[in-house]
């Protein structure tokens, strides 16, 4: 790819594991648990679009402990697990491949960093607990623009910070929502397809899909 001056990394899902929480309780949730883990994602992201669309902001973090107790309630789990996993939740494992394809990027010449959700703070912690410091430029968090992705205050941010265009970034996440939103905005986005899932139809198609982020550097 010519022309790119910064790669962009969406974090829950793209880079860690957001089934990583409950999965590792699931001795004691039972097989269930993955279920439960796709139902809570989904109501936390169903919770991020639907504050969005209402203008009632709460951070992230209010979000998936909001989106936990329904999917607690939903999947009938004792509420004695819920500590643990949001203690989990805040420790999310990154996916395998992740550390070292994020080490051999930050020696080339491009900015790396992160475009979230996340709060500042969960984003910090995140990256602290897998040993990943030292790599990123920025963290970006929504809330600097107080909306959810997909709105396009969120994509604007890296490209006010950068003084670059929408067409120098590329733009990785696992969410296709994700994708079409930087997609529709104007970056490069590029779909990392983990699980051989189906693209959206929301007016834009990813150039690039990849299995994973090893995949990236045969092509950027
Ligand atoms: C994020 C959500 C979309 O990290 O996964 O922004």
């Amino acid at each position: 790819m010519k022309n790119i001056k910064a790669i962009i990394f969406d974090a829950y899902g793209t880079l860690f594991d957001v089934n990583s929480a409950a999965e590792k309780c699931k001795e004691k949730i039972g097989d269930k648990w993955e279920g439960f883990s796709n139902y809570w994602r989904i109501t936390q992201l169903e919770y991020t679009w639907l504050r969005s669309l209402m203008k009632r902001h709460k951070d992230f973090w209010k979000i998936t402990e909001d989106s936990l107790d329904k999917s607690m309630k939903a999947y009938k789990i004792d509420s004695s697990m819920k500590n643990e996993l949001l203690y989990l939740y805040k420790i999310l494992s990154p996916f395998n491949e992740v550390p070292e394809v994020l080490k051999t990027l930050k020696k080339k010449n491009l900015k790396l960093a992160i475009l979230s959700n996340g709060t500042p703070s969960l984003l910090n912690q995140l990256i602290k607990s897998n040993n990943l410091e030292n790599i990123f430029s920025d963290i970006f968090s929504i809330e600097e623009v107080g909306i959810y992705k997909p709105d396009s205050k969120v994509y604007d941010i890296p490209i006010k910070k950068y003084q670059i265009k929408k067409e120098e970034v590329v733009f990785l996440s696992s969410n296709t929502w994700d994708v079409s939103g930087g997609g529709n905005y104007g970056y490069n986005s590029i779909w990392v397809n983990r699980n051989n899932n189906i693209f959206d139809n929301l007016d834009y198609k990813p150039k690039n899909e990849i299995k994973n982020l090893t995949e990236l550097l045969a092509i950027i």
